[in-house]
């Protein structure tokens, strides 16, 4: 489903198209400082402007992510019900798609971190993370973001099946997901 544009949008594109040159791309330092005054303003999140890049959309950036960080065949983590062009971009490229199937309780969605941990461990090297996460509504919480970085970290750095497990354990033993971040990092396990 897609909604029409704003009017204000539609009248700045034709604007723009009716200038009629549009051969060059490049974009000027002002554009990205415009984004980091944005994110100050709204998320007091002070971005460096020198690690942002411009995409062309999220799903060429997808696949351009996937072309530099993975080989041909890596199994890439998607969390179910998720935007179906996901499955399409990874197996386009030559990945396997592994579901983390979200849980659904009383109309509200959870990440399954039982279920990860296992697909992790069947060596998925790469987890889209979508958030907003479209279409169940969710915007993740810290904690729950934390967590599910903390757990693909333990994975990727190579670390022991047991700290691994440690970790696992943690999680089953801790109340909620700020809990178990606090404690991990405690430990010093990742
Ligand atoms: C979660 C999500 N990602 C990506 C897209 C598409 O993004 P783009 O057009 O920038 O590739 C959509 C479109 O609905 C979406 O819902």
């Amino acid at each position: 489903m897609d909604f029409k544009a704003a009017d204000p949008i539609i009248n700045a594109l034709q604007e723009r198209a009716m200038q009629g040159i549009y051969g060059y791309t490049s974009r000027p330092i002002e554009y990205f400082e415009a984004i980091k005054k944005w994110q100050l303003e709204k998320n007091n999140w002070e971005v460096d402007t020198s690690l942002m890049s411009h995409a062309l959309g999220v799903l060429p950036m997808l696949a351009n992510l996937m072309h530099t960080f993975l080989e041909k065949g890596d199994k890439v983590i998607i969390q179910p019900p998720v935007f179906h062009e996901f499955k399409n971009v990874i197996e386009a490229w030559g990945g396997e798609v592994v579901t983390n199937q979200l849980i659904e309780n009383n109309g509200r969605y959870y990440i399954d971190f039982d279920d990860l941990r296992n697909k992790a461990k069947q060596g998925a090297k790469f987890m889209i993370v979508c958030n907003p996460h479209n279409p169940v509504g969710r915007v993740w919480s810290k904690e729950e973001l934390e967590a599910s970085f903390l757990m693909r970290r333990a994975f990727n750095s190579r670390k022991s099946e047991e700290a691994v497990e440690r970790i696992i354990e943690l999680f089953r033993k801790t109340k909620n997901n700020a809990e178990f971040v606090q404690v991990v990092k405690k430990t010093k396990i990742v």
